[in-house]
């Protein structure tokens, strides 16, 4: 374990909606978290004047550079004195329904999301190994998406971006178990955030509720809560699963 009370955790996208409510998750059971933000910057000050507890810190890069990638996790694992838990959430949800759509529009849409969704998780994924190998083991959990499994209509490249993270997931699964490594996902529908907003807010917005025989959709509390789950040691045998947060809405087998 990385040196310090309680944990150490990266928890990418932490300035607002799901990885704000992961960063609390974490910091509320006693754990020291790097809260990343991309552009959010007021908003990831708030979020870290509200952890409880003490050695929090900020870290920032736009998960579409590469370099800057590299230089944040580094930056949160000599800040936090180590590495425990890498949370790969942070993402985009950009609409580019293909029959609306221009091709550069098209290419941009593909172009964006891939990079943070998937290649940006690969690379935080590929910069955190050393820390965690060095802390004795640990986790990775990826925020996938619903998406992944039942289709994106007007969000394709999202789609496929999470299907490629549970399939990426599932490959470091098994290149980092022999280093006592968990790399695992959650798969929420859809959350009451500001991603999901104009969705919501919009004409379907009931229709969508709907789809869960609850009635409604998650808060992010209760995918935060898969995440601490997933990151913890009574987990590390499940290595390699993606964890439906759905409210029943979408079951597969
Ligand atoms: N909300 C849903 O319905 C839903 C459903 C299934 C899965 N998810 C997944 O849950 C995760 C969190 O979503 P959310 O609903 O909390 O979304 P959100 O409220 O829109 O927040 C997105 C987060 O990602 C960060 N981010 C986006 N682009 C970035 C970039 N280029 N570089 C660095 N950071 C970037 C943002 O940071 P800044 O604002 O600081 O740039 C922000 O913290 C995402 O992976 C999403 O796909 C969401």
């Amino acid at each position: 374990m990385a040196a310090g009370e309680g944990r150490a955790v990266l928890v990418t996208g932490g300035s607002r909606g799901i990885g704000r409510a992961i960063a609390r998750a974490f910091a509320e059971r006693g754990d020291r978290v790097a809260v990343h933000w991309g552009s959010s910057r007021e908003r990831a000050e708030r979020v870290l004047a509200e952890l409880p507890g003490e050695g929090h810190v900020l870290v920032q890069a736009d998960l579409a550079d590469a370099g800057a990638v590299a230089g944040m996790v580094d930056e949160a694992a000599a800040a936090l004195g180590g590495l425990d838990v890498l949370v790969n959430n942070a993402g985009v949800f950009t609409a580019h329904p293909p029959l609306e759509t221009s091709y550069a529009d098209w290419q941009a849409a593909w172009s964006q999301t891939l990079a943070v969704n998937l290649v940006g998780a690969a690379n935080a994924t590929f910069r955190a190994v050393p820390h965690l190998i060095a802390a004795g083991g640990g986790a990775v959990v990826n925020v996938s998406s619903r998406g992944a499994f039942r289709g994106e209509p007007v969000n394709p490249a999202y789609g496929a971006s999470k299907a490629g993270l549970n399939a990426f997931a599932q490959s470091m699964a098994l290149a980092l178990a022999p280093h006592g490594i968990s790399v695992t996902c959650v798969a929420p529908g859809f959350v009451q955030t500001e991603m999901a907003r104009e969705v919501l807010d919009g004409p379907g917005g009931d229709a969508v509720r709907a789809q869960s025989p609850f009635g409604r959709v998650a808060v992010p509390e209760e995918v935060a809560s898969a995440v601490l789950w997933l990151a913890s040691p009574e987990a590390r045998f499940s290595n390699g699963t993606v964890v439906d947060v759905n409210g029943a809405s979408y079951l597969r087998t």
